[in-house]
């Protein structure tokens, strides 16, 4: 629905633009018609014009108006305050001011003879009150794209009344035109001079885009980043004390007090440098695992070819498995990646000097180089690790692979495990692993079949549908969920990082794990691994809003919270780095210029996190788990339901809650990584903690 509105919005607001344009453009050329007939054609068209432009102004008021009726304000008010205004106020013109004499005109010329007009319907063909109507609703299309794409968001007026006043002035300015050519007109018939006019209109956009040009340069400028930029710098937020931002009052008790930094702004608290935020260095390590990255061409079971980035040869990475508790020990080597690698823990909250992010918490590896980590498994469940330099490239073209944490002890009833890492190989297509044709398994009737479900794959929602058996959902980003119940024709949708682990038990016939939309491409599980395809039912997609049953947590919605922060999604046009095009922004920014969240150790932090945008964005925070409290204001009533990797679709409202029991600085980005190679990345940080490392051009540091 959401999607669906703002589509049409956003929609007639173009036609908008065009409709405008050429409606000003008629009616300022009414004048120069030179008999009465084509006075009288032209003027009639003009009806055609206002109808057209009323339309498209009812559209947009419309989806406005039901946007406001079922959206939270944050979804809507800029768009009810600031654009529907914007298209009714000119289309109420034209209908109070233009169209009596539109009429007048018309009834005035219907004799459609072949003499020229005289003065008095000279007069009126070109009167202000007439055609500037119409030209006030070019210039207002015009500011209304503005806004669609440079949204004021959270609200201000004070976004609003310079681009207005500039309006105003312009609109100031062209009736005044207006009226001299009014009295020329009743001076003398106005010849139509075609160049004459076409110059002038060059000499204006010339003027105009002289004009534009300066902020739109210093903009461009601006973005670039900077060659070396420490990881500390950006605006800082430090959220607001106290209240809820949900009901209704977060204009009033917003007071997020952000300002530039500088590095000593954040330094002057205390200061830990992030490399003291390690794991045990001392002690001897329980599992040691060595990953090499190197080029290799891998082929997979089809026989197709990728030339691949990987860990010790094979895509994905060998599966790095653990116990709860055990002191890891990985070391990296990067044998020839060019660009570098690291290795981050997605969903495993590790020590900060631990979480292998380059330019934030170490520098990359670059070819040669060796780096360890150290940390302890303090989590049991599904996760996987990549490389979180260059992530975009580095994690498409192989670098990751999955990370299971096993309990300390083994668990009472034994399940076959089974890993599920789907990954979209460049140039091969989509493949379990690096399975990608039909995959049969024999297991024994009666055996519990545990699936973990891991999504790699950028920009992709993936479907997994289990056929056959009812199954549990029994986590979610490697969160066990309390009290699962069966589930049977439901989809498990996930956005890349995100996981679920799913367990069945075995019957006597075949069950089948589909992937994606294609019809073969899946794990087929039988007793002696022959057997077909079951048929597919149709399907809903599962939602952990209400799933499982209610348990306790350190804290919930009711909790007393000692910051709250508001994370807005939207896109708009912006410069990042010198281009210019629509972004993906954070708060209306993109990095470096995104807020960074502050924080001090011990803290109960909220955040808001609503996508304004047309597209989804899986948000994750790097160190924490967020327990998720509402969706679209309505509490979450199942199972608690913690996250690391957050789907937000379109139009969606999320309320999510951590601990800041992590210090340090963590990435908090999408997850879809061409969104974050674009600046959708920010970070929290604690008060009191440096990082000596930087990213930007003259550094081998580029996180994503
Ligand atoms: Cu899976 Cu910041 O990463
Ligand atoms: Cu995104």
């Amino acid at each position: 629905m959401f999607s669906l509105l703002i589509s049409l919005e956003l929609g007639a607001l173009l036609f908008f633009v065009i409709f405008s344009f050429i409606a000003a453009g008629k009616a300022s050329k009414l004048v120069y018609n030179g008999t009465e007939k084509q006075l009288y054609r032209k003027t009639r068209k003009m009806l055609f014009w206002s109808v057209s432009l009323t339309l498209l102004a009812a559209a947009m008021a419309a989806a406005d108006t039901m946007l406001a009726m079922t959206a939270h304000p944050l979804f809507w008010l800029d768009r009810l305050l600031v654009r529907t205004p914007l298209a009714v106020i000119p289309v109420a013109l034209i209908w109070v001011s233009s169209f009596p004499r539109l009429r007048k005109l018309m009834q005035r010329t219907s004799g459609r003879t072949d003499t020229p007009p005289d003065v008095a319907r000279r007069r009126l063909a070109s009167e202000p009150a007439f055609i500037m109507p119409y030209r006030l609703a070019a210039l207002c299309s015009l500011a209304l794209f503005y806004f669609a794409f440079v949204p004021p968001i959270p609200f201000q007026w004070t976004a609003v009344t310079m681009p207005v006043t500039v309006l105003l002035f312009i609109a100031c300015l062209l009736w005044m035109l207006q009226s001299r050519q009014n009295q020329l007109a009743a001076e003398a018939p106005l010849a139509y001079r075609p160049w004459r006019r076409r110059m002038k209109h060059t000499g204006v956009l010339l003027a105009a885009a002289g004009l534009i040009s300066i902020p739109f340069l210093t903009a461009m400028e601006n973005s670039r980043l900077p060659d070396r930029l420490s990881m500390m710098s950006g605006k800082l937020d430090y959220g607001t004390i106290g209240s809820s931002l949900l009901n209704g009052k977060q204009n009033q008790s917003h007071n997020h007090i952000t300002k530039p930094s500088s590095s000593t702004a954040a330094a002057a608290v205390a200061s830990i440098p992030v490399t003291e935020l390690t794991g045990p260095r001392t002690g001897k390590a329980d599992r040691k695992f060595t990953l090499t990255a190197q080029h290799k061409t891998v082929t997979l079971s089809s026989g197709k070819k990728v030339e691949a980035w990987t860990y010790n040869g094979q895509i994905p990475g060998p599966e790095l498995r653990m116990k709860e508790g055990e002191l890891i020990e990985v070391t990296l080597l990067n044998k020839d990646i060019e660009d570098g690698v690291t290795l981050h823990w997605h969903g495993l909250d590790v020590p900060n000097a631990e979480d292998g992010v380059a330019g934030a918490t170490q520098n990359a590896v670059m070819p040669g180089e060796t780096y360890t980590y150290r940390f302890i498994a303090e989590q049991v469940g599904t996760f996987w690790y990549h490389s979180h330099q260059q992530s975009k490239e580095a994690v498409e073209k192989g670098l990751f692979g999955a990370l299971i944490v096993e309990p300390e002890t083994n668990p009472s009833d034994p399940y076959e495990d089974i890993t599920v890492i789907t990954h979209i190989w460049d140039g091969a297509g989509m493949a379990i692993g690096a399975d990608d044709t039909l995959q049969r398994k024999a297991i024994a009737p009666g055996t519990l079949v545990k699936l973990r479900l891991i999504n790699t794959d950028d920009w992709v929602r993936q479907s997994y549908i289990l056929t056959g058996a009812p199954f549990k959902v029994t986590a979610i980003d490697g969160t066990d969920l309390n009290g699962p119940t069966e589930l049977q024709n439901v989809s498990l949708d996930l956005l890349t990082g995100g996981r679920y682990d799913v367990i069945f038990t075995m019957p006597d016939h075949p069950v089948f794990l589909r992937i994606g939309r294609g019809k073969s491409l899946g794990i087929l599980m039988s007793k002696d691994g022959s057997g077909d395809i079951p048929k597919l039912p149709a399907t809903t997609t599962f939602d952990p809003t209400h799933y499982g049953t209610a348990a306790e947590t350190p804290f919930n919605a009711e909790s007393t919270f000692d910051r709250e922060f508001m994370m807005i999604l939207d896109n708009r046009f912006a410069f990042y780095n010198g281009s210019f095009a629509a972004y993906d922004t954070i708060n209306g920014a993109v990095f470096p210029n995104t807020p960074m969240f502050i924080v001090k150790e011990g803290e109960l932090v909220k955040t808001t996190i609503v996508n304004r945008s047309s597209v989804e964005h899986p948000m994750h925070l790097h160190g924490h788990h967020m327990l998720v409290l509402s969706r679209n204001n309505e509490p979450v009533t199942g199972s608690p339901w913690w996250s690391d990797t957050l789907d937000v679709a379109p139009g969606e409202i999320y309320e999510v809650a951590f601990i800041a029991d992590n210090p340090g600085i963590w990435m908090d980005h999408c997850h879809n990584l061409v969104h974050a190679s674009a600046g959708m990345s920010m970070h929290l940080m604690y008060e009191g903690i440096t990082s000596p490392y930087e990213v930007g051009a003259n550094t081998h540091n580029h996180p994503e």
